[in-house]
C-alpha cells in the first residue's frame, strides 16, 4: 500500500510517575499519529517510602518506542519521517547508577517518598548563615520532595552507593538524565546530561547562574563529579543508539511540568496551566524575571529553548496527590475497577453530601508544606457511600488547586480569569465542571490532552539542527479547546470551600 505523506514527525518520550508513553506528533499540524502507554508499578516498602525501578522505566520507554512505531507502519506511516525525539518526565525522582555497568545502584527514589522527614529536620538546623540560604538560590523550601535531600539520603544509608561513590563509578541523575544516558549509549553509557528545568528540581542548582552550586553540594555533601551536565531545553543531545529510531537525535528535554507550559504555548509572562496528572501543577510563567513567593508557591526553571535563548521563570503550585487519589481507591479500596469508572459514580452521586477527602498522602505540599499531615475522610454518615467518597476524591482535586489559585492570584496580583487545564484526568467532564464551580472561573482544556508531550516535541522539533517546528500559535492548528462556565452561584462556592479549609486543618499533624 502507498505510504501516507506527512511533514516531518517529532516523537516524545512523556515518563510519568504513573505511566509511560511514547507519541508521535505531525510537527506541521501538532497531531497526534499514535501512541503506546505502559502503566508502571510503584513500590512501597515502608510507610511513606515510594520507590520505583529504574529498568522498568527503561524497558516501558524501549516498549513503547518500539509498540508506537508498529502502530505507524501499520497506519502506512514511514517512520523515517520521524527527525527527532523529546523527553519529558516526572520530575525530582532520583537514580543513581554505576556507569561501567549501567546497573543502578538502587532503586529511583520516586518525589512522592517521605523517608528523608528527619533528614530534612537535621538539614535544617544546619542551614548556614540566613534561613534564606537554600531558598533564595533554587526556589524552593527545603522538602523531602526535591532530589538532593533524597541524594544525601542514599549516599548515607546505601553501602553500595557510598562505595561507589569513593570508587568514581556512580552517576546521578533524574529520570530525564537516566533515559538519556542508556538511549544515547546503551548500558556502556552515553551522553550524562540534564536539562535546566530538570535541574532547578533538585535542589542543588542555582536558577540565577543556571549552574551547580557549589555551597549546595556541599551542604548536601554531594560530590559534584556525579552531576550531569546543565543543557537547555531544546538541543541535540545526543542520537539514539538503537532500536528502530536507531540514528534519531534527542533533541528535547523538559520536566513534565514545563513541557506542559510549553505544550499549552504559555510563552507570555502571567499566562498560566494546570496539569493534572499523578500529582497537579499549576505554573505560571514570570518571564525572565524569578519571582518569589509570599504564599507557598516554588519558584521554578520554565524553560530554555535553546543554547543562546533566554530562560523563563515560572511560579509553581505543586499538589502532591490528584490522579493518584483515583488510583489509591482503584488499588487499595477497589471501589472502582478501573479509572475512568470514578466519573460514572461520582455522577450518580453529584454531591458528596458533606464528606470531605483530603488526601495527604504525602504530607501536604503547596501552600502548606506540612510533611506532617495524612490522609483523611471525613463528614461521613451512615448514609455514606462509595458514590460519595468518589465524589469526594475528585472535589479534593479542584480544592488543592484552589487554593494553589489563591495563592497563585496574591502573589501575582493579576488575577487569572480563566484556568488552562490539561493532562489525563481532563477527560473526567464530572471534574472539569466541578473545578470551574469550585475556582468560580471558567476552566479550557484542550480537545488534545496530551499537552505534556507535545510540548518535549515542540522543544525537539525547534532545536537548532532539526529546525522543523516554529512554535508559532497556528501550530496548534489542529487543538479546539472546550470551555466549563462555573454552573453554582458563588456563595455556595465559597461555603464548599471553607468546609474543605477546615478538613485540611484536621489532616495536619497525624505525625510528628
Ligand atoms: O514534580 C513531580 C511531577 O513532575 C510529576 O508529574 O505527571 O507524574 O504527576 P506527574
Amino acid at each position: 500500500a502507498k505510504k501516507t505523506v506527512l511533514g516531518p514527525l517529532i516523537g516524545a518520550i512523556d515518563q510519568g510517575t504513573s505511566s509511560t508513553r511514547f507519541l508521535v506528533f505531525n510537527s506541521k499540524t501538532s497531531e497526534l499519529l499514535s501512541h503506546h502507554q505502559f502503566e508502571l508499578k510503584q513500590k512501597f516498602p515502608k510507610e511513606g517510602w515510594v520507590e520505583q525501578d529504574p529498568k522498568e522505566i527503561l524497558l516501558s520507554v524501549y516498549e513503547c518506542v518500539e509498540k508506537t512505531c508498529e502502530k505507524l507502519i501499520q497506519l502506512n506511516v514511514d517512520i523515517s519521517n520521524i527527525k527527532a525525539i523529546g523527553v519529558s518526565n516526572q520530575r525530582e525522582t532520583t537514580v543513581i547508577w554505576d556507569k561501567f555497568t549501567g546497573e543502578p545502584l538502587y532503586n529511583a527514589v520516586v518525589w512522592l517518598d517521605l523517608r528523608t522527614q528527619s533528614t530534612v529536620e537535621t538539614l535544617s538546623k544546619r542551614i548556614p548563615g540566613n534561613n534564606n540560604f537554600v531558598k533564595s538560590k533554587t526556589g524552593l523550601p527545603l522538602s523531602t520532595y526535591f532530589s538532593a535531600v533524597k541524594l544525601h539520603w542514599l549516599l548515607e544509608n546505601v553501602r553500595k552507593v557510598k562505595k561507589a561513590v569513593e570508587e568514581q563509578r556512580a552517576l546521578f541523575g533524574t529520570i530525564d538524565s537516566w533515559l538519556i544516558w542508556n538511549l544515547t549509549g546503551g548500558t556502556t553509557g552515553g551522553v550524562h546530561c540534564t536539562d535546566v528545568t530538570n535541574a532547578s528540581r533538585t535542589m542543588l542548582f542555582n536558577i540565577h547562574s543556571l549552574e551547580w552550586d557549589p555551597e549546595l553540594c556541599e551542604f548536601f555533601d554531594v560530590p559534584m563529579e556525579i552531576l550531569p551536565d546543565v543543557r537547555s531545553s531544546s538541543e541535540i543531545y545526543g542520537l539514539m543508539k538503537s532500536g528502530s529510531l536507531e540514528g534519531v537525535p534527542l533533541s528535547g528535554c523538559l520536566g513534565d511540568q514545563s513541557a506542559a507550559l510549553v505544550g499549552q504555548m504559555c510563552f507570555q509572562e502571567g499566562q498560566a496551566k494546570n496539569t493534572y496528572g499523578t500529582g497537579c501543577f499549576l505554573l505560571c510563567n514570570t518571564g525572565p524575571k524569578c519571582v518569589f513567593s509570599e504564599h507557598g508557591l516554588l519558584t521554578t526553571v520554565a524553560y530554555k529553548l535553546g543554547r543562546d535563548k533566554p530562560v523563563c521563570y515560572a511560579l509553581e503550585g505543586s499538589v502532591a496527590i490528584a490522579g493518584a487519589v483515583v488510583r489509591w481507591l482503584k488499588d487499595n479500596l477497589g471501589i472502582i475497577k478501573t479509572v475512568p469508572e470514578i466519573e460514572k459514580l461520582a455522577e450518580e452521586a453529584g454531591t458528596s453530601y458533606g464528606c470531605y477527602f483530603v488526601p495527604a498522602f504525602s504530607g501536604l505540599y503547596a501552600p502548606y508544606w506540612e510533611p506532617s499531615a495524612r490522609g483523611i475522610i471525613c463528614g461521613l454518615t451512615q448514609f455514606t457511600n462509595k458514590q460519595h467518597i468518589a465524589f469526594a476524591a475528585l472535589e479534593a482535586v479542584c480544592f488543592q488547586t484552589r487554593e494553589i489559585l489563591d495563592a497563585m492570584n496574591k502573589d501575582c496580583g493579576m488575577p487569572l480569569t480563566h484556568l488552562q487545564a490539561d493532562g489525563g484526568m481532563t477527560t473526567n467532564r464530572i471534574l472539569m465542571q466541578l473545578q470551574a464551580d469550585i475556582l468560580y472561573i471558567p476552566v479550557v482544556k484542550p480537545s488534545m490532552p496530551e499537552t505534556t508531550a507535545l510540548g518535549a516535541a515542540m522543544a525537539a522539533g525547534y532545536a537548532e539542527g532539526v529546525g522543523v517546528w516554529s512554535l508559532e500559535p497556528e501550530d496548534l492548528s489542529v487543538v479546539t479547546m472546550e470551555r466549563f462556565e462555573p454552573q453554582i452561584n458563588a456563595e455556595e462556592s465559597e461555603i464548599r470551600y471553607a468546609t474543605w479549609k477546615k478538613a485540611v486543618q484536621k489532616s495536619m499533624g497525624w505525625v510528628t
